[in-house]
C-alpha cells in the first residue's frame, strides 16, 4: 500500500481543554494563545480550546483561539445543557471552522449522578444534540464513560446522536479502563451495529490509568476510528491521556503495520513539546517516549559502541524528524571508550591511545562519583592528565556576615604551591569571598553566570553552584557543591579559574601529545 492509499486518521488535541483540567497545570492567556498557534502550525486538524462556560478565562481564551486560528477546526467542550451549548458557540461562532463537543456521562456511574433514567437521558441527548445542531454544521457527541457503559444503552445513544446530528461520535474511555482488544472490538462494533454509523466519524478519547492509552487509541484505529483525541506530553486528568507524539510517531514509524497516515509535521513536537511543558509547568519524565530527555540518548558502552557504528542499532526513529538536533550520547560509568574518544573528538581533543587509556581510567572512577559527566569535566581530565595539578586551591575560608554591615571574608588558598591569604569585605559574603579570591589571583574575568540549585530539599541541601567565567572572549565554567553556599560559591569561581589558567596556557607546562582547540 502506497502512502496515498493509506487511511488518514483525524488529530484532535485536547492540550487547553483536557490538558489543562490536570491538577496543577494553568496556563494564562497568552499561553494558550501561544500553544494553540502552535498546534495549528504543527498540522492538528481540531483544537479543543477550552470549555467556555466553565470561566470568563476559558470563554475569553476560545474566542481568541477560534478567531485568529488560520487552519484547525476549533471546538468547545459544553455539558449535555442548553447555556453550555449556547455558550460554547458564542465562543467558537467567529472561527473558520468552528465543532461544538457536547457530551454526558453514559454509565450506570454517571447516569447516577444527574439522577436520570435510561430514558431521560436519551431525551436529553437528543434535545441538546438537536439544538447545538441548529446553532452549528459540525457537532461532536461523547457519551463519557463509555467503555462502563452498557453495551445495548451504548449503541441506542450513539444512534440518537447521529439522528440528532453529530458528525463525530467520541467514545471516551474516561477512565483509561479499556485494554487494546477490547478498545478495537468496542469500535468495530459500534459501527457494525449502529443504524448511521457509516456516516460519521468514530473518535477514541483514552485515558492513561493503566499505561495504555496510546496503546488503546491506536487499537480503536485499527477497530475503523479515524479521529485520535491527544493531547501534547499526554497532559491530562489524573495520569492524563494518549500523547499526541507517541500515536503520531508510531503511526509514522510502523506504517507497515498500521497503514494510517496525519498530517502532523512531525519535525515541530519537540518544540511544542518544551513548551507545553514550561507552561503547564508540567515537566517531562526523562524516559517519556519521543519527547524525553533520554528518548534519544545511550549511556551504556555497548549502546553507544553501537550507535556510533550503526544509529539503527539502537534508534528506530531519527532525532530529526521530532526537531531533536541529534542522539546524546551522554558520558556515565556506563560509557565504553569508544564513546569517550568520540566525546574527546566532539570536544576537539585528539589522543593517542595510552593518553586514552590513562583518561579512560579517570573518567570510570569520576563516573563512579557523579551521575552525569559533562564535557567541562572531560576537558578537566584531559588537562589533569597532561598537566598536573590546579594551580589555584582553596585551603581556608572564613566569611562574617549579616545585618549589621558588609560581610568580610578572610581567605587562604595555595597558589601554585605557594600559601597566601587575603581579606576583604563585600556586599554580601559572595561578593566578599570572590574579591578576596581576586585579590589573590588578579584577573581580568567577568563574571557571566553565577548560579545556586539545591541537590536535595531542606536546609541542609547540598547546594551546587555553576560560575561561567570570560576572559577576552575565552569561556570557562566551574563547578562545584557543598552544603555551605558560599564555600561552594568559592569552589566554583577557583574551579572556572583554574580551567581559564590551562586553557590559555599560563602555567607555562607543556601540553603534551594533546592539542585542543577552544570548545566554547
Ligand atoms: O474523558 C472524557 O470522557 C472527556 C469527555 C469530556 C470527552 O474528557
Ligand atoms: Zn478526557
Amino acid at each position: 500500500m502506497t502512502q496515498t492509499e493509506k487511511d488518514r486518521v483525524v488529530i484532535f488535541d485536547t492540550t487547553l481543554r483536557d490538558g489543562e483540567q490536570s491538577p496543577g497545570a494553568t496556563m494564562t492567556h497568552d499561553e494558550k494563545l501561544e500553544i494553540a498557534e502552535l498546534l495549528d502550525d504543527m498540522g492538528v486538524d481540531i483544537i479543543e480550546a477550552g470549555f467556555p462556560i466553565a470561566s470568563e478565562g476559558d470563554f475569553r481564551a476560545v474566542s481568541e483561539i477560534a478567531h485568529r486560528t488560520k487552519d484547525a477546526v476549533i471546538c468547545g467542550l459544553a455539558r449535555a445543557q442548553l447555556p453550555d451549548i449556547d455558550r460554547c458557540w458564542e465562543a467558537v461562532k467567529n472561527a473558520k471552522q468552528p465543532r461544538i463537543h457536547t457530551f454526558i456521562g453514559t454509565s450506570p456511574l454517571h447516569r447516577a449522578i444527574p439522577n436520570l433514567t435510561k430514558d431521560e437521558m436519551a431525551e436529553r441527548i437528543e434535545q441538546t444534540v438537536t439544538h447545538a445542531r441548529n446553532l452549528c454544521d459540525n457537532v461532536q457527541w461523547s457519551p463519557m464513560d463509555a467503555t462502563r457503559t452498557e453495551w445495548d444503552y451504548l449503541c441506542r445513544v450513539v444512534e440518537i446522536a447521529i439522528k440528532a446530528g453529530a458528525s463525530t461520535i467520541n467514545i471516551p474511555d474516561t477512565v483509561g479502563y479499556t485494554a487494546p482488544v477490547e478498545s478495537a472490538d468496542l469500535i468495530r462494533r459500534l459501527i457494525e451495529t449502529v443504524p448511521g454509523a457509516d456516516d460519521v466519524v468514530f473518535a477514541t478519547h483514552c485515558h492513561n490509568d493503566l499505561g495504555m492509552a496510546t496503546a488503546n487509541a491506536l487499537a480503536a484505529v485499527a477497530g475503523g476510528a479515524r479521529q485520535i483525541e491527544c493531547t501534547i506530553n499526554g497532559l491530562g486528568e489524573r495520569a492524563g491521556n494518549t500523547a499526541l507524539e507517541e500515536v503520531v510517531m508510531a503511526l509514522k514509524v510502523r506504517g507497515d503495520i498500521m497503514p494510517y497516515t496525519t498530517g502532523i509535521d512531525t519535525k515541530k513536537i519537540m518544540h511544542i513539546s518544551r513548551r507545553v511543558a514550561t507552561v503547564s509547568g508540567f515537566p517531562v519524565q526523562f524516559n517519556k517516549a519521543i519527547v524525553g530527555k533520554n528518548a534519544f540518548a545511550h549511556e551504556s558502552g555497548i549502546h553507544q559502541d553501537g550507535m556510533l557504528k550503526n544509529a539503527e542499532t539502537f534508534e528506530i526513529m531519527r532525532p530529526e524528524d521530532v526537531g531533536i538536533a541529534g542522539t546524546s550520547l551522554p558520558l556515565g560509568k556506563h560509557s565504553g571508550r569508544a564513546a569517550l574518544r568520540a566525546k574527546l573528538r566532539e570536544l576537539g581533543v585528539e589522543v593517542g591511545d595510552n593518553q586514552l587509556k590513562d583518561i579512560f581510567v579517570r573518567f570510570k572512577d569520576l563516573a563512579d562519583r557523579k551521575k552525569e559527566v559533562f564535557d567541562d569535566d572531560i576537558l578537566a581530565l584531559v588537562t589533569a592528565t597532561t598537566e598536573g595539578d590546579d594551580a589555584l586551591q582553596l585551603v581556608n575560608l572564613k566569611v562574617v556576615c549579616g545585618t549589621g554591615g558588609p560581610a568580610e571574608a578572610t581567605l587562604e588558598m595555595e597558589i601554585n604551591g605557594e600559601d597566601k591569604s587575603a581579606v576583604s569585605e563585600g556586599d554580601g559574603p559572595v561578593d566578599a569571598t570572590f574579591k578576596a579570591i581576586r585579590m589573590l589571583h588578579p584577573n581580568k574575568a567577568r563574571l557571566q553566570l553565577y548560579q545556586v540549585n539545591a541537590v536535595t530539599e531542606g536546609t541542609d541541601a547540598q547546594a551546587t553552584v555553576s560560575v561561567r567565567l570570560e576572559e577576552d572572549g575565552m569561556i570557562a565554567t566551574g563547578q562545584s557543591a557543598d552544603t555551605d553556599t558560599v564555600v561552594a560559591s568559592a569552589k566554583a569561581y577557583i574551579h572556572a579559574l583554574n580551567r581559564l589558567i590551562v586553557r590559555r596556557g599560563k602555567t607555562g607546562k607543556d601540553v603534551k601529545e594533546i592539542s585542543y582547540r577552544d570548545v566554547t
